[in-house]
């Protein structure tokens, strides 16, 4: 193990100052699969943030959820939430941003533009199930960001796999290291606790393992004498096993997102989340800094810069109003301070900007570089937007994901094309769908990641648009961005594909494909042609 000279401890800036408040922060997000225990951890983070009143609101189902929350009907009728929130709490003189990732049915492309607004992940796995297809797959989107990952193994309370199993899975599948923070003794029923590999103890299950703290830990040889069953020598046997064959700690690796420390524990019994927290605030990092097209952007700059990366439309139907989530990236946002949108070369007003804690929203007097400010606008600002104190620095990259379902919009008056056009426009501007526009002339087709999105452009396109429209399969399953570094071959091969070119909403061809098998087939015949599922938009000098 080695030695970190690290504090959970606020740094040693002047209380207050920038810098302090900057160092203190830790924006993150939770990446699982559905059902791996994302929700009951937030609620168990938050109890240890003191945010008791609130835990148990995350998810709140049933008749509660839809007097809380009604801001559209879909959400009501499928009393699901559509909204990406918020949570802030502290923890040990640390300020901890949780931003939630939309994971059920509601999962859909915000749930992987979140990640672009955080610097650390917290990736739960099922200790039974390993690694399912959707951790993997925001895995992988993190992974583009380098973003450092902490693995929380889940449900020990449960019947388990084999624990080096699981962790040979992680190393094998995701290409990341390992190493074991903490360590079961016994599973399924026989789970007594966990072993602290830093300090040596066993916290345990039953009886005040809940908290963190080395007062709860005991020894490994007074495990036998509480529990008469338990095979001692099997258990240090094992724990030595462990420790010879794990890789020791490595702040570095970690923070560059090649190594994973790892936690064991039981969300619902409120257990290992402690040590989590804890991880989560020694080794974490602070608000990273940001690429932009000109520069690095450091965190700690005293001017207020930072990007869109969701935009919410008609949270409250008394306001009609549209909420930016915006993650600040340098400096301080006061309330009423004048921002740059770099995009368009215009000021705006930031009157009223936004804090946002699961449903609850309240006014934002003050935030710094790590958190997240939601800003009422009336479509003024874009998914990717830059907002500054004046410098004309865009933040690189809230990168588009090639969709997984892909429909073709059917309108049924032909004569309201033009305005469909507008709406769709807007509608992909705001990152609802993403549009793409097939060279030949036929009408738009609609990509999306998950098919809640596809609900929410209907409602939308009818509620403001009055358009109402349906969805047809299309000949089409798959989008590719496609590129080439010689000009003329790209050019050669959108003129022999026209049929299947179309354009994003920037103008960027796509090549779009019946199945995997076209794909494939199309790509191994196009030398020198790359075929891509992510458009990143990378624009760093
Ligand atoms: P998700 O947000 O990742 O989808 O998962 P969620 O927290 O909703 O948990 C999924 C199910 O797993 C829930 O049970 C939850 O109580 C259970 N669970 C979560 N953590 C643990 C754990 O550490 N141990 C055990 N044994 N179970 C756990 P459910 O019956 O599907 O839902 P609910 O009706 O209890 O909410």
């Amino acid at each position: 193990m080695s030695d970190i000279a690290i504090s959970t401890d606020a740094p040693s800036q002047p209380p207050s100052s920038l810098a302090h408040e900057v160092a203190r922060r830790r924006t993150f997000a939770i990446i699982s699969h559905p059902d791996a225990g994302k929700t009951t951890l937030t609620e168990k983070l938050l109890l240890f943030g003191g945010a008791i009143n609130l835990a148990g609101q995350v998810k709140a189902k049933g008749e509660r959820r839809t007097t809380r929350s009604d801001w559209m009907k879909i959400e009501r009728d499928r009393g699901i939430s559509v909204v990406t929130s918020v949570m802030t709490f502290e923890f040990e003189g640390l300020v901890f941003n949780l931003l939630d990732t939309p994971g059920h049915e509601d999962f859909s492309e915000d749930t992987y533009r979140t990640l672009t607004a955080v610097d650390s992940a917290v990736m739960v796995i099922d200790a039974a199930k390993g690694i399912e297809a959707r951790t993997r797959k925001l895995f992988e989107v993190c992974r583009l960001r380098d973003i450092p990952i902490i693995t929380f193994i889940n449900k020990m309370d449960r019947e388990s796999r084999d624990t080096f199993d699981i962790l040979d899975e992680i190393e094998k599948t995701l290409a990341l290291d390992t190493t074991p923070m903490t360590w079961p003794v016994g599973r399924g029923r026989d789970f007594l606790g966990t072993y602290d590999v830093l300090t040596g103890g066993v916290r345990l299950l039953e009886g005040g393992g809940a908290k963190t703290g080395a007062a709860e830990q005991i020894a490994i040889e007074d495990l036998g004498k509480r529990n008469p069953n338990l095979d001692v020598a099997a258990v240090k046997e094992e724990l030595e096993l462990a420790t010879e064959a794990c890789k020791p700690f490595d702040l570095e690796a970690f923070r560059e997102g090649h190594l994973t420390p790892v936690y064991f524990g039981s969300a619902l019994r409120n257990f290992g989340v402690g040590d989590l927290l804890q991880g989560l605030g020694r080794y974490a990092p602070p608000p990273r800094a940001q690429d932009s097209n000109l520069r690095k952007v450091e965190a700690d700059e005293p001017k207020m810069s930072a990007f869109v990366f969701k935009i919410q439309a008609n949270m409250d139907p008394n306001h009609r109003d549209r909420i930016a989530f915006a993650r600040l990236c340098s400096g301080k946002l006061t309330r009423g301070m004048k921002a740059k949108l770099v995009r368009t070369g215009k000021n705006m007003s930031l009157s009223a900007p936004q804090f946002f804690f699961a449903q609850d929203r309240s006014v934002a007097d003050e935030a710094f570089a790590g958190d997240v400010v939601g800003i009422p606008n009336h479509g003024t600002l874009r998914i990717g937007d830059t907002l500054t104190e004046g410098e004309d620095v865009t933040f690189v990259g809230v990168p588009s994901f090639a969709p997984e379902i892909v429909r073709r919009v059917r309108l049924g008056d032909a004569m309201k094309a033009k305005k469909l056009k507008e709406a769709l426009q807007q509608m992909s501007e705001e990152g609802v769908v993403q549009v793409f526009r097939p060279r030949d002339g036929a009408p738009a087709l609609v990509g999306v990641v998950g098919p809640l999105q596809l609900d929410v452009l209907k409602a939308r396109l009818d509620a403001e648009y009055q358009l109402p429209v349906d969805f047809e399969v299309s000949e089409f399953q798959l989008a590719r961005w496609i590129s080439a570094e010689d000009r003329k071959k790209l050019d050669t091969f959108i003129t022999t594909n026209n049929s299947s070119i179309a354009d994003d909403v920037d103008g960027d061809p796509v090549y779009l494909a019946k199945n995997e098998f076209y794909l494939g087939y199309t790509r191994d015949r196009a030398e020198g042609i790359v075929f891509s599922e992510i458009k990143d938009v990378k624009k760093v000098a």
